[in-house]
């Protein structure tokens, strides 16, 4: 059977948690896209994990896999799986042949390009990571594969075609020479070949390096249970998302089959569990029609509108929910759980249940508002529009929700659904009619032994 893990919203809304929560009872824990753009946090026995690259199955010992959807930066999955040795852990991640690889003029261009974008105010404000060069050269048919990293030939003839072009692209796009970056030698081919080729003898010396479609083929033969685990989220899909403020693969649930190698069939047979955040938060710049306050450099038009009236309420619930990046650090912005968005969400993915976090989060405010719908150019909308141009005009229109006292997280967890205040069912329950889909866990605090387990997503 599959699990499938997808993000609702925007990224972050305890995606990591979740996997770890229902990871018991998986085999197998499966990433079918992004790279280290991804954070995902496991809290368990007092200790907190952020992972990047690492299937977040990990921390209970399951077996990893990349697809072929990622994109795969080898330095930051070997520190990340020495760093998690060095914690007791022993990480068994399996990287798919049909992978991409970031290589470093991959992040050197992100950067180049984002400051090239902030000279008119368009950056995205992205991870810096190199995902997007990366994802450009594999639809270019010129990335660089897992699969090639152990085939040196193949590897040289594609970094001698290749790095000329960035070479140029650098100098006569961006018209900076290379010798003044900072990491020149990311554009040297024999450098990259070096580097390239180190990545490629650990993946091989480790036996990393798998066929990810028959790999599962062979895991669902032997009755394995297998848990997809999406990064990033439904509205930052370069498809369904806030395009161009979006990564650069496709979250959706989708995604899982396309990007690991199995059936569509396979996927939607089992459970697509969207993770909403009790509220929404943002990295990055783009719209956000709920926003409460605003965050400088990201909040479009923050300067000449300030941080907002509800700025202190933001503040609130970000320091409460601990608001800042897993990957950089940033503040999120901070709004209300936003419907309109979450409809669209539903439909694009079919959810068959919903994990609804940081329900502690909210705890002790008056009262909750939700953007119910849109008001664009005089017309209620109930769901989000597909140009990130009209979504800009959307006004939400809030409905408020009596707020609920603070409660103790682990006994709730422990005595289940119904020991949660009134109040907090009454929300959650409008938001599971509102998106015709179940409630199948709560979370209310980040550690494993914080979440209301309502449903077994594997029976
Ligand atoms: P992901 O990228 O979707 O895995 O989410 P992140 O790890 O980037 O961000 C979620 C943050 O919220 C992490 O710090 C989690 O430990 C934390 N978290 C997850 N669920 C809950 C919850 O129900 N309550 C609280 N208070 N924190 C949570
Ligand atoms: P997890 O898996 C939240 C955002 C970036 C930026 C945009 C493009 O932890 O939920 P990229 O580096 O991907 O080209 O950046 O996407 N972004 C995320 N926001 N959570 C994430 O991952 C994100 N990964 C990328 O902030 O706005
Ligand atoms: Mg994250």
């Amino acid at each position: 059977m599959t699990v499938t893990i997808v993000g609702a919203q925007l990224g972050d809304e305890g995606k990591g948690g979740i996997v770890d929560v229902y990871g018991e009872a998986a085999d197998v824990v499966v990433r079918y896209q992004g790279g280290d753009n991804a954070g995902h946090t496991v809290v368990h026995e007092g200790e907190t994990y952020k992972l990047s690259l690492t299937p977040s199955g990990a921390i209970r010992g399951k077996q990893g896999i990349l697809g072929n959807g990622c994109v795969v930066n080898p330095n930051t999955l070997f520190d990340e799986i020495d760093a998690l040795r060095e914690r007791g852990l022993d990480p068994d991640v399996r990287v798919a042949e049909r992978a991409h690889v970031i290589l470093p003029y991959h992040r050197v261009l992100d950067g180049i390009e984002e400051r090239a974008k902030s000279e008119s105010d368009d950056e995205i404000g992205t991870t810096g990571r190199g995902i997007g060069p990366t994802y450009e050269d594999k639809a270019g048919r010129r990335g660089v594969r897992v699969g090639d990293l152990l085939a040196p030939e193949v590897l040289r003839n594609r970094l001698e075609r290749v790095i000329p072009q960035k070479r140029a692209i650098v100098a006569e796009v961006f018209d900076i020479d290379v010798d003044d970056l900072d990491r020149p030698e990311a554009f040297d081919v024999d450098a990259m070949y070096e580097q390239a080729r180190a990545y490629g003898e650990r993946l091989a010396e480790e036996d990393m390096v798998v066929n990810a479609s028959a790999f599962l083929a062979d895991a669902r033969e032997a009755g394995q249970n297998i848990m997809f685990e999406g990064a990033q989220g439904t509205i930052i899909d370069i498809d369904h998302g806030n395009y161009p403020f979006v990564t650069s693969s496709n979250p959706t649930a989708g995604g899982a089959a396309v990007g690991s190698g199995v059936s569509p069939g396979v996927v939607g047979s089992g459970e697509i569990v969207g993770i909403v955040k009790g509220y929404l938060t943002r990295v990055g710049s783009g719209p956000m029609p709920t926003e409460l306050g605003g965050v400088v450099g990201d909040t479009p038009g923050y300067d000449e509108q300030g941080a907002g009236e509800n700025e202190e309420l933001a503040t609130h619930i970000r320091e409460e929910g601990g608001e800042y990046g897993t990957v950089t650090g940033r503040p999120r912005r901070v709004g209300w759980l936003d419907l309109p968005m979450l409809r669209h969400s539903a439909r694009v993915n079919g959810f068959t249940g919903l994990a609804v976090n940081h329900i502690d989060t909210l705890a002790g405010l008056d009262e909750v508002k939700v953007g119910y719908s849109y008001t664009l150019d005089g017309e209620e909308l109930m769901t989000m529009p597909a140009t990130t141009e009209k979504w800009a005009r959307c006004e939400a229109n809030l409905r408020t929700f009596d707020g609920w006292p603070a409660f103790d997280a682990a006994t709730v967890a422990e005595e289940g659904y119904e020991a949660l205040p009134e109040n907090a069912r009454e929300y959650l329950e409008f938001l599971s009619d509102e998106l015709d889909a179940p409630i199948f866990c709560v979370g209310v605090g980040p550690g494993r032994g914080e979440t209301v387990v309502v449903e077994d997503v594997w029976e």
